[in-house]
């Protein structure tokens, strides 16, 4: 693999190169810097949160951990990595990796926090606030042009084929973990100890992880983006929601699975293998050309459906959807772009830059575009028991079952995620 994965990166940087050249000819640059960034001390404390360097930067540069680094693509030479390197023997120095890579930059070790001497016609694409912070006076240069990081945003939504590699890649490792978190949970472990066994078998420390892992048992499963690891496990096990990543070279993976615990009612179990199935034939409709939005809407009727099915609603699909009522099951989106960040940009603009909304009656909703071949999305409907969506609705006279609502609540909801690259005739799924 690391030959193809090598020589993919090369293709990637020279087709990077190329699209930046003719973007620094369009909008009339002589370079843009690239600000890898850095992590500022707690306030008042010594001690520092964890880093990711900038996402245009690692675009580029595999080095997630890379602070007080710069990469100046150059509209008439190659482009210069300075990389920041102190002599410092509290910490390991940072190396450069020995891979084909390297070969493609003139790079330049930096002992200090540095800032390359640019001048007024280049394009500085960065925190400048946190650039602020360790330089006296910024460099010369304009400080995020809106036109131009809009286009820079627009080329990582298409992904090169070294990028989906790295996603798959990131995808295949998470999944080794997603399935020792669910033997974890088979073995009766809390959700803590079902996190370190999710570390442990994806092989990453929780200061590496994409974003911040979700392991939710029981009611926890209906918070979106629970935040908690509980250190004893609860007497009853309804349900398991882990929506967990990994990353590759800077690539993230981002999975859910929902598994059964040995008390939830047989209901949901069904209703489990019932949103599984919609995963699937909503991952089938994916193709260049289908409208993110549209298939978005599609979910709720989905939904609305699986509702209807399993007893939960009583009334017709269009009265579940236009009622509001398969939103108070799933306020989320259908999925949202993936990459180096795992809400990746550019997901809410159109392919020219232009603003293109989340619909008023679906605000978190992160993909509003048409698909086209290279870009990878995540498919994750949701069907949760959140009481503060659901409390509302039991004032109306709406044909919800009640009875069985308040029987699936101490299961806290459920959540399926892939990741899918959008190919020229249709897609790829990334998950195992
Ligand atoms: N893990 C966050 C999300 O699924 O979007
Ligand atoms: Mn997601
Ligand atoms: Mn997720």
């Amino acid at each position: 693999m690391s030959e193809t994965l090598h020589r993919q990166h090369k293709a990637h940087i020279d087709n990077l190169l190329s699209a930046y050249r003719s973007l620094m000819a369009q909008y009339d640059y002589d370079s843009i810097a690239l600000y890898s960034g850095h992590a500022s001390p707690h306030y008042g404390d010594d001690q520092m949160p964890n880093f990711q360097a900038f996402g245009h930067f690692v675009h580029w540069v595999p080095l997630v951990e890379a602070e007080h680094s710069w990469l100046v693509v150059h509209r008439d030479k190659r482009p210069t990595l300075y990389l920041y390197a102190p002599n410092d023997f509290w910490h390991l120095p940072t190396v450069l990796p020995e891979e084909p890579w390297v070969a493609e930059f003139d790079i330049q070790l930096c002992t200090d926090a540095f800032t390359p001497s640019l001048n007024d016609n280049t394009a500085i694409i960065g925190n400048m606030a946190t650039l602020r912070e360790c330089e006296d006076a910024l460099p010369n240069g304009q400080a995020n042009p809106e036109t131009l990081t809009h286009a820079l945003d627009e080329l990582r939504m298409i992904k090169s084929d070294y990028e989906i590699t790295c996603l798959r890649e990131a995808n295949r490792l998470a999944m080794a973990g997603h399935e020792a978190a669910h033997a974890a949970f088979a073995g009766a472990c809390c959700e803590l100890d079902i996190q370190l066994a999710y570390l442990a078998a994806s092989r990453q420390r929780e200061s590496h992880v994409p974003y911040a892992n979700i392991i939710g048992m029981n009611q926890h499963a209906g918070v979106l983006h629970y935040q908690h690891y509980d250190t004893s496990a609860p007497t009853k096990r309804y349900s398991l929601l882990v929506d967990a990543g990994r990353r590759f070279r800077g690539y993230s993976a981002d999975i859910t699975r929902t598994h059964l615990g040995p008390d939830a009612p047989a209901l949901f179990e069904t209703l489990i293998s019932a949103m599984y199935a919609v995963k699937d034939r909503l991952i089938a409709q994916l193709a260049p050309g289908v409208d993110f939005v549209a298939l978005h809407e599609k979910m709720h009727h989905e939904l609305a459906e699986v509702l209807i099915d399993h007893g939960l609603f009583r009334g017709s699909r269009e009265t579940a959807v236009a009622e509001g009522v398969t939103r108070a099951f799933c306020p989320h989106g259908l999925g949202h772009s993936l990459g180096v960040q795992v809400h990746d940009v550019a997901g809410l603009r159109t392919a020219s830059g232009e603003p293109a909304p989340a619909p008023e009656k679906h605000p978190a909703l992160r993909l509003t575009r048409t698909l086209t071949p290279g870009m990878v999305v995540t498919i994750e409907p949701g069907l949760y028991f959140i009481p503060m969506l659901l409390t509302p609705l039991r004032n109306t006279d709406l044909p919800i079952n009640w009875t069985l609502v308040d029987q699936l609540m101490p299961c806290g909801g459920i959540r399926v995620e892939d990741n899918i690259a959008i190919t020229l005739d249709g897609f790829d799924n990334l998950t195992p």
